[in-house]
């Protein structure tokens, strides 16, 4: 199976390609990523992907090709790591059309198109994304970005991939902390998603996986929502490229706000990105119910999607630790998304979601937390 999907972000074209595996001669490659091979390009990883970056890359002949591995984690996305991969790239001669290659997960994809963006003022980019997290969502619609000074992703670009290859096969050793946090952004899209399709089938997967061991999904379970969510994400970003619009982009921010003061009020490595967000879309939930937006019937639906999927959402991280809480409130409230000094939330609606303007209803509920 192979799916060819096509975006246009504002001025950019973006090429999303979905396949089982990854070809291992260099026609096949370069056809799928879409990139001359005979040219230089620098393939960025971290230490989780640089076994499998070699296996796919290093097989090619007579190619200059370098293989840069990072190291793991979010600690990394920084402008040290910007600054390493541009030096290499100019070291191992990439010219502006020359290719920049993100191999990895969320935070390899950011800061290697991050730094395409700015090489030579933006070079050609190609996301492989091998996280279930940054498959549908982080490699989709040209979000780049470092974090800095204790904010998430506070310098950055907009900066589309020209191609994008999504592969089953790079998800087969995929931990399963890692498959939870790719769970719920899937959710997070469905939600989104206005056409209660995909949260209905969804709902089935949930009740096959609830009879297994594991949550590791086969590639035909898991590529079809794969192709659901990047299609709703894409034409989400389509439409509002740049995060302008009134509820345009900013509703994929749904369970964001909540979630990343969540992160912010907890040590390090809690609880993951994905369990974050969860929590938040809960979160949302409970505000909508709150300011008569989000029916009980779907409130409730979307709470046990969560649970199902063993993620927590009650108050306990913040009620057993009120320094946490304290945090939590002030990183809420100095949510860098603040327009005009108001703090905007995204909540499920009756079909799709609704951005509400912060009210004291609003910073009631927040204080109640
Ligand atoms: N992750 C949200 C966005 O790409 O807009």
């Amino acid at each position: 199976m192979s799916n060819l999907f096509h975006f246009h972000f504002g001025s950019y074209s973006s090429s999303v390609n979905i396949c089982e595996t990854i070809p291992r001669s260099d026609s096949g490659l370069s056809g799928l990523l879409g990139c001359d091979l005979s040219t230089p390009a620098l393939v960025v990883c971290d230490e989780n992907t640089v076994s499998l970056a070699r296996d796919i890359f290093g097989s090619l002949e007579g190619i200059r090709i370098e293989v840069l591995p990072l190291p793991a984690g979010e600690k990394i996305k920084n402008w040290l790591s910007i600054e390493k991969i541009l030096c290499i790239a100019k070291k191992t001669g990439l010219c502006r059309d020359d290719h920049f290659i993100g191999f990895g997960g969320g935070v390899v994809c950011d800061c290697t198109a991050f730094a395409a963006s700015t090489y030579m003022r933006g070079a050609k980019l190609v996301l492989v994304p091998t996280t279930l997290l940054c498959m549908v969502d982080a490699a989709i619609g040209g979000k780049t970005g470092i974090n800095l000074d204790g904010i998430k992703n506070l310098a950055g670009t907009f900066f589309p991939a020209g191609n994008i290859v999504i592969a089953a096969e790079l998800l087969s050793t995929l931990p399963q902390k890692e498959w939870k946090s790719g769970i719920a952004e899937l959710i997070k899209t469905a939600i989104i998603d206005k056409e209660p399709a995909f949260f209905n089938e969804l709902l089935q997967l949930t009740a096959i996986v609830h009879q297994r061991q594991t949550i590791a999904l086969q590639p035909n379970e898991i590529l079809p929502f794969i192709e659901k969510a990047v299609l709703v994400k894409g034409r989400i970003v389509e439409n509002d490229p740049n995060e302008k619009c009134e509820n345009g982009r900013a509703v994929l921010n749904l369970g964001h706000s909540f979630g990343h003061a969540l992160e912010s009020a907890l040590r390090p490595g809690t609880i993951s990105h994905g369990e974050a967000v969860a929590w938040g879309i809960a979160k949302s939930c409970e505000l909508g119910l709150e300011l008569g937006i989000t029916p009980p019937d779907r409130a409730k639906a979307i709470v046990e999607i969560l649970n199902a999927w063993c993620f927590e959402t009650s108050n306990d991280f913040l009620q057993k630790n009120r320094n946490a809480a304290k945090i939590f409130r002030e990183a809420l409230l100095s949510d860098k998304k603040k327009k005009a000094g108001k703090l905007h939330f995204v909540v499920p609606a009756d079909r799709g979601v609704v951005i509400v303007e912060e009210n004291s209803r609003i910073t009631n509920y927040i204080h109640s937390l």
